[in-house]
């Protein structure tokens, strides 16, 4: 058996320490579960997009869990596709490859095989978007009868498969309707993403959908109107064993109950224009 534990938008920097109250919580946490790998699904940084100093403070935090960690990028850690201020490019991901290492990768457990993707490339029209489309069809090409799992940051959809563009909140429609269509030829088992902070787990077309929470800060009702799932603060704990899995999310009693919307200014001012 394989314990997996999946931690998300911890949005933490040297200069803009936030949240950074909750990382002790959380670590002291994960020393009780005993994973055998830790993925951190994304934002794992306030601001690692544009300050090279974010990304080395998390790269030392991330070294002293004790056990693996494997990190897909966020938004906040790479840009994002055509942002008129910081789109996803070479220099961003090349930063991120630096100290965090790659932004997209496989993960081979005994049945099963693991897939981190780097959402914030679909739709960029990037040549690392075709390179890792093209990456993740040879994964599962050749994933020799294992079962399949993705993380990403952000998730596919946040209502429903077939809605409209959902903005920053998911995935655009175009590369969505690719990814659901080998989700569903390749019967992917789960598809785990941050980006909400929020705690939802639903099935849909015989996939499993996991938001992992963030164990930074939740948002408010004004900026998430209506959204499914949960204000939780915690973390996605994974088992697998054979071709069977357990997932399951956990709210984390030590962490404090942070809202962005009360420090948006300060963490993230909106620019000039
Ligand atoms: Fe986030
Ligand atoms: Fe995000």
């Amino acid at each position: 058996m394989r314990r997996i534990v999946q931690i998300s938008d911890t949005h933490l920097s040297p200069t803009k320490p936030h949240f950074a109250c909750n990382w002790q919580p959380l670590t002291a946490w994960l020393a009780t579960q005993a994973p055998d790998l830790v993925v951190h699904t994304g934002d794992v940084t306030v601001d690692g997009a544009d300050v090279a100093e974010d990304m080395r403070h998390c790269r030392e935090l991330l070294d002293g869990v004790g056990v693996p960690v494997l990190s897909i990028p966020g938004n906040h850690d790479v840009g994002e596709a055509h942002h008129p201020h910081q789109p996803v490019n070479a220099a961003r991901l090349a930063r991120w490859r630096e100290h965090l290492g790659p932004d997209f990768w496989v993960h081979d457990v005994e049945g099963w095989r693991l897939i981190g993707l780097n959402s914030m490339l679909f739709g960029s029209d990037e040549a690392e978007e075709e390179r890792q489309l093209g990456w993740l069809e040879r994964q599962i090409a050749e994933a020799d009868g294992r079962r399949l799992g993705w993380f990403l940051h952000r998730p596919l959809f946040v209502e429903t498969p077939g809605e409209g563009d959902k903005g920053y909140w998911s995935v655009p429609p175009t590369p969505r309707a690719h990814l659901l269509d080998l989700v569903r030829r390749h019967q992917v088992a789960f598809v785990a993403s941050g980006h909400l902070h929020r705690a939802h787990d639903i099935e849909v077309d015989g996939t499993r959908y996991i938001w992992g929470p963030s164990s930074g800060f939740v948002v408010g009702e004004a900026l998430q109107p209506g959204m499914a799932g949960t204000t939780t603060l915690g973390a996605v704990t994974y088992s697998f064993d054979g071709r069977d899995y357990e997932a399951a999310i956990h709210e984390i009693g030590g962490l404090e109950t942070l809202w962005i919307d009360d420090v948006i200014h300060e963490v993230y001012p909106p620019r000039a224009a």
